[in-house]
């Protein structure tokens, strides 16, 4: 009976071992296809092949601290200008536009053109938009505009009921319109992209950042949701889900764990069509195998530390 339950315990922990064992190569194949072997073998979607215009929302220059830092709409529309493709720059500041247009215009080569809306509407916003996109072979669509809570962490309480009505507007509702005026043609052409920037926020509940994360997990919920419902048609749907990115949002410099909006998108770039939930960028996807080896307890506690330090000593612009 001793042996027979020692035997037992024994077959446990080897099968347990050899379970855990695969799960981490698994892992590590996923790391070493998306983020070392994808470009040099083009793994990922080929983005010119998918139509002739990108749409992008939003595409900050932001003034982050010392320093001029690009958002990173702004980092997808020229490093999509760059594979020439054509670019439509919506946003809300027509001088950030035009300033941007140029820029991009030049990268590529490409014919750019801006369409003016505050997001902050509500579903009446955007039949201009949908007019305006009306004549375009649209290939892909980067939803990334997004509004985060004024000097980024806050009580929920400290922010107005509008505050909080309109960062749902911009995080949630222009994602779903959006990719409701650009699915359609994507589906008759049998090809598309669209790319939706959610926030690592969306995967662990974030204190003093409620409504943000949970419009960023709303963010992901619709994408992995479209992701299933649109196999078979063609259509690569892609929900990122980036750290710290420093731009005027996360007020962060450039650090080993926080990169600049350029180093950021050039890497998320690769990523496309090779996975459908991604970190976008290396250093990030192993900060989430860390939170997944510890329990949520833990995850949960540190999270909630780190914000009340941060609140704390809260790095306004
Ligand atoms: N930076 C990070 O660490 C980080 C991490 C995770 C996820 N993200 C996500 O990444 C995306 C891009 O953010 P970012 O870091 O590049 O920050 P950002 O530079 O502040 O970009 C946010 C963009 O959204 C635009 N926007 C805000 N409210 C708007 C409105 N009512 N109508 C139209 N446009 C509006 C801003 O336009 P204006 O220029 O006119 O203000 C800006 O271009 C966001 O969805 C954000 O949630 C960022």
């Amino acid at each position: 009976m001793g042996s027979s339950c020692m035997h037992a315990f024994a077959v446990i922990g080897i099968v347990c071992t050899a379970a855990i064992s695969l799960a981490i190569l698994l892992f590590v194949w996923r790391l070493v296809k998306v983020y070392v072997l994808a470009r040099p073998l083009k793994l990922h979607a080929d983005l010119k092949e998918m139509g002739s215009w990108a749409v992008v929302t939003a595409l900050k220059v932001s003034c982050h601290v010392t320093k001029a830092t690009d958002g990173i709409g702004k980092q997808y529309a020229l490093h999509l200008a760059e594979l020439g493709l054509n670019i439509v720059l919506v946003g809300r500041s027509p001088e950030k536009l035009k300033a941007t247009e140029d820029e991009v215009r030049a990268r590529g080569n490409v014919q750019v053109k801006t369409v003016v809306v505050d997001c902050s509407g509500g579903r009446e916003i955007y039949a201009d938009v949908e007019r305006e996109l009306s004549e375009l072979e649209i290939g892909v669509l980067v939803n990334n505009v997004g509004m985060a809570y004024p000097g980024l962490y806050s009580d929920f309480l400290a922010i107005s009921r509008d505050y909080h009505a309109d960062m749902i507007n911009v995080n949630n509702l222009s994602y779903v319109m959006m990719t409701h005026i650009v699915l359609p043609q994507m589906i008759s052409r049998k090809r598309g992209t669209i790319v939706n920037i959610s926030s690592d926020s969306a995967r662990v509940p974030y204190p003093f950042l409620a409504t943000y994360s949970a419009t960023k997990a709303f963010v992901d919920f619709l994408t992995r949701s479209l992701e299933t419902e649109l196999q078979g048609t063609g259509v690569i749907i892609q929900g990122v889900l980036p750290g710290f990115v420093a731009t005027k949002m996360s007020l962060e410099d450039v650090s080993f764990y926080c990169p600049s909006a350029s180093v950021y998108v050039r890497s998320a770039l690769t990523t496309i069509g090779v996975q459908s939930r991604t970190s976008g960028y290396l250093v990030h996807a192993l900060q989430v195998l860390l939170m997944k080896i510890v329990p949520d307890f833990v995850v949960f506690k540190f999270i909630k530390l780190e914000m009340e330090k941060r609140m704390s000593h809260p790095k306004l612009t």
